[in-house]
């Protein structure tokens, strides 16, 4: 198995933006990911045997670190796949300057919260009625781990 982690390029957009409205339920849209290009947003691919398995998209702000996106391709998701490209995002902050990673993950998210909690993010606040859900809003949490 070869993994590879390369820059997100304007030419991932269709694959990155395809890919986000089949697996979330209120995704962003090709224009927000676009958009997180031309900010200089540390945008990454994450490349499995040579194909597209993953994304992420990452705001650096002074020592600040935050995780905007990270998704697998749903027949990818469960293998172990977004820890490791968890793991590459808390490295890249790091050498970046970064001394802490905040994120926001829906209070349903079980395989999000999974995640966080795995690596280690302590959850240190709720943003009430945050996300448009199905049935009204959802609330975001909110976390952080030092890196
Ligand atoms: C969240 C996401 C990035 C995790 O990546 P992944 O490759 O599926 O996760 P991993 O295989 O590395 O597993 C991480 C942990 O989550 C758990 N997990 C994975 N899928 C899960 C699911 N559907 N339900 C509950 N837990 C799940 C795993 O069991 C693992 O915990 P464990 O090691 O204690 O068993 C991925 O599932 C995804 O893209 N989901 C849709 C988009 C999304 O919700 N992104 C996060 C927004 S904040």
């Amino acid at each position: 198995m070869s993994l590879e982690f390369r820059p997100m390029l304007v030419e991932d957009l269709d694959w990155v933006s395809e890919t986000e409205q089949q697996i979330y339920p209120f995704p962003w849209s090709r224009t927000n990911f676009a958009d997180s290009l031309s900010a200089g947003y540390s945008s990454w691919i994450m490349q499995l045997d040579g194909e597209v398995a993953g994304y992420a998209v990452l705001m650096l702000v002074m020592d600040e670190a935050h995780l905007l996106n990270i998704s697998i391709k749903s027949s990818l998701q469960g293998r172990g796949l977004g820890s490791l490209l968890l793991d590459h995002l808390c490295l890249k902050a790091a050498g970046f300057g970064a001394t802490q990673m905040f994120l926001e993950v829906r209070s349903s998210n079980e395989a999000g919260l999974r995640l966080y909690d795995k690596w280690g993010f302590a959850r240190i606040g709720r943003r009430k009625a945050y996300y448009p859900a199905e049935q009204g809003r959802e609330d975001a949490i909110v976390m952080r781990r030092m890196l």
